[in-house]
């Protein structure tokens, strides 16, 4: 094992050259590991701003949320064992993700320095497990964002089928069918995604913290003052580039801007095909990147190696 040890930084991490489990493209490293095994790689108070999109074990799977198992699960309808993806509902989801995110929060919360701020996405009804799980491992809940897109599918479902399955006369069910009204399950079509922002506790003023650490103030004068809204549409790139939830570059590039300065290091624990590390490189951070599954490591990794070649060469800008 050839264990590279990068200490002229203010974090430390070794690059172990010959398992590519670990990989430097430009300013970014990224690892192919359960996370909360490679936490520990990094210093306490080394990084400036994390910036993720957490699995919120979704149903029909299990702890061990993979995308990559979930598409095995389903049909070409986007059926999970019968039912749409995210239409039945397990409450013991909620408590397994606090659990999970507890225990992501202590390492983010150690990692991060003083004032740096974690945005955290995740859907309406989990919000408050990863709110409550961030503030119980000691961030302090600062506001929820609010990602605005163009309109996920909808998922509200008429109950006509069930009823036509029963074993009753087809008078009955056509009278138990006009009883219904034509009313859906609860689930409106979603047009937002909440984002959790949750910062460490700074040292001091804002200023003495800002002065030593160089985090825990923002920026806020873009084209127009930067409200909790964030409009992008969602990317059209997910089956090109092969991740189910891929998020858009603009916004996490534009989340990078605002909770962050050039040369500083941005950590995505769940970076999937790594769209937080192509943002970073393009806003001029470093990076670090976690992920979990072979298959989207290898996406990422080819979608940042391509930004560095493009970036020599100028063509940034068309790198998604
Ligand atoms: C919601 S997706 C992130 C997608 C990402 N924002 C993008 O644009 O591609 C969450 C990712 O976390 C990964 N993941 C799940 N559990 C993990 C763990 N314990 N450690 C590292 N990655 C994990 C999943 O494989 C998945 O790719």
């Amino acid at each position: 094992m050839n264990n590279v040890n990068v200490t002229n930084e203010k974090y430390s991490i070794n690059i172990q050259e010959d398992n590519k489990k670990e990989i430097k493209i430009k300013d970014a490293f990224i690892y192919l590991a359960d996370c909360m095994n490679v936490f520990c790689k990094i210093a306490d108070n080394s990084i400036d701003f994390i910036a993720t999109d957490p699995p919120y074990f979704l149903d029909g799977m299990g702890d061990e949320w993979s995308d990559v198992k979930l598409r095995k699960r389903e049909s070409k309808a986007g059926v999970v064992r019968g039912l749409p993806r995210g239409m039945k509902f397990d409450p013991s989801q909620g408590k397994r993700l606090e659990i999970f995110f507890y225990n992501v929060s202590k390492e983010a919360i150690r990692v991060l320095k003083p004032g740096g701020f974690m945005a955290s996405f995740s859907s309406g009804r989990l919000f408050h497990r990863i709110a409550s799980a961030s503030e119980n491992a000691g961030f302090e809940i600062r506001d929820m964002l609010i990602w605005e897109h163009n309109g996920g599918q909808g998922k509200a479902f008429t109950q006509d089928h069930f009823v036509k399955k029963m074993k009753i006369s087809n008078d009955e069910k056509e009278n138990i069918i006009k009883k219904l009204q034509n009313r859906k399950t609860p689930q409106l079509r979603p047009k937002f995604e909440s984002i959790l922002l949750a910062q460490k506790p700074k040292e001091g003023t804002f200023v003495e913290n800002w002065l030593t650490w160089g985090t825990g103030l923002i920026r806020t004068d873009f084209e127009t003052q930067q409200t909790t809204i964030l409009n992008y549409r969602k990317p059209n790139m997910r089956k090109e580039i092969g991740h189910m939830t891929i998020k858009p570059v603009g916004i996490m590039e534009r989340l990078i801007e605002i909770f962050s300065v050039q040369g500083q290091v941005v950590l995505d624990p769940f970076m999937g095909s790594g769209t937080t590390g192509v943002a970073a490189l393009r806003k001029m951070r470093k990076f670090i990147g976690f992920e979990i599954e072979k298959e989207y490591f290898k996406i990422a990794k080819k979608r940042l190696e391509q930004f560095n070649a493009c970036y020599a060469s100028n063509c940034y800008e068309k790198i998604g």
